[in-house]
């Protein structure tokens, strides 16, 4: 069975990978989700040029019945130049995508300066989508401002780079973002990050189960399953070929995976679930994929990858 894919020149064995952000803040969480033989790459927890602590605790909440989870991190990580050593020291032959989310333009064109003279022969992933910062908006939602970074980029930065983004609800906006996103060299986009600023209650106490942003957070886990859909399939439509689409979202089980390569995902990140099953969950979603493919009477996900049927 050929669980595989493909960006420009990175070849990957299997298509499941960590959502940056759970399980990939230290070298022993990263080191975790590599030694996995179920995962084809792994990503970093989204770099800030600093150390940052992140929000105040408690940020993370899982829903009862496994509906999801509410999140409101605040970038909490160990600072571009340990995840740089990270990297540098690190001897693999999965890629590794090295993410980044600076709280600023200038922050992000800094980090990619960086980047792009080191070693790190891997591929970069530029978050323009964090909801959880105090104060500061998911830059990809201002189609302007995604733009005019992207120029400043490419004025430059020649490895391959991606962007990770939030989800679009709007076919305008999927238009927009993608004619934005067409004019530039990119590897690939991620879609979607987290739904941002959901609210969750709790029914014993009414009150809210987060504490940053008065319990505002971003969604994850089962109840964004179709919104993701939505955003890998409208990308897919409408992106260039060559930018490969890494599906991230509601993904619990193999047919989750399966759904989001259907509508054209090449990889497929897993976030919450990831944090509530932990390391075993690529294992047992890769088993379910194979099964699903096996009784389809697929061998190749090739065979599947943007193979929607729509009603006629
Ligand atoms: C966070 O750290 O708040 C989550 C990361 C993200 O949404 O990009």
């Amino acid at each position: 069975m050929q669980l595989t894919a493909a960006i420009q020149n990175f070849n990957f064995d299997h298509i499941l990978l960590n959502a940056a952000g759970v399980m990939c803040q230290t070298k022993a969480e990263l080191d975790t989700v590599l030694a996995s033989n179920y995962t084809g790459a792994v990503v970093t927890k989204s770099a800030t040029p600093a150390l940052r602590e992140g929000n105040p605790t408690p940020r993370y909440y899982e829903m009862a019945q496994n509906l999801g989870t509410i999140n409101s991190m605040g970038l909490p990580n160990a600072g571009f130049d340990y995840y740089m050593d990270y990297v540098s020291q690190k001897q693999t032959d999965k890629p590794i995508f090295f993410s980044i989310a600076g709280l600023s333009k200038q922050d992000n064109l800094d980090m990619l300066r960086q980047l792009e003279a080191s070693d790190f022969d891997g591929l970069i992933e530029l978050n323009l989508s964090c909801p959880n910062v105090p104060g500061k908006p998911q830059t990809a939602y201002d189609f302007e401002a995604t733009e005019a970074i992207l120029t400043e980029v490419f004025t430059f930065f020649t490895k391959p780079l991606g962007v990770k983004l939030p989800p679009y609800f709007d076919i305008v906006h999927f238009d927009m973002i993608a004619a934005s996103l067409n004019k530039f060299p990119l590897a690939f986009v991620n879609t979607i990050n987290s739904i941002g600023n959901g609210l969750v209650i709790d029914p014993e106490t009414d009150t809210v189960v987060i504490k940053p942003k008065a319990g505002f957070g971003g969604l994850g886990g089962t109840i964004v399953k179709a919104t993701a859909l939505a955003n890998v399939r409208a990308l897919r439509d409408r992106l260039r070929d060559d930018i490969k689409i890494i599906g991230t979202g509601g993904v619990t089980t193999g047919r989750d995976v399966y759904d989001h390569v259907l509508c054209g995902a090449d990889l497929v990140e897993v976030g919450s679930q990831l944090a509530v099953e932990g390391i075993g969950v690529f294992e047992r979603l890769e088993t379910e994929l194979a099964t699903i493919l096996a009784e389809k009477g697929f061998t190749s996900l090739d065979q599947v990858r943007g193979q929607l049927k729509t009603i006629v």
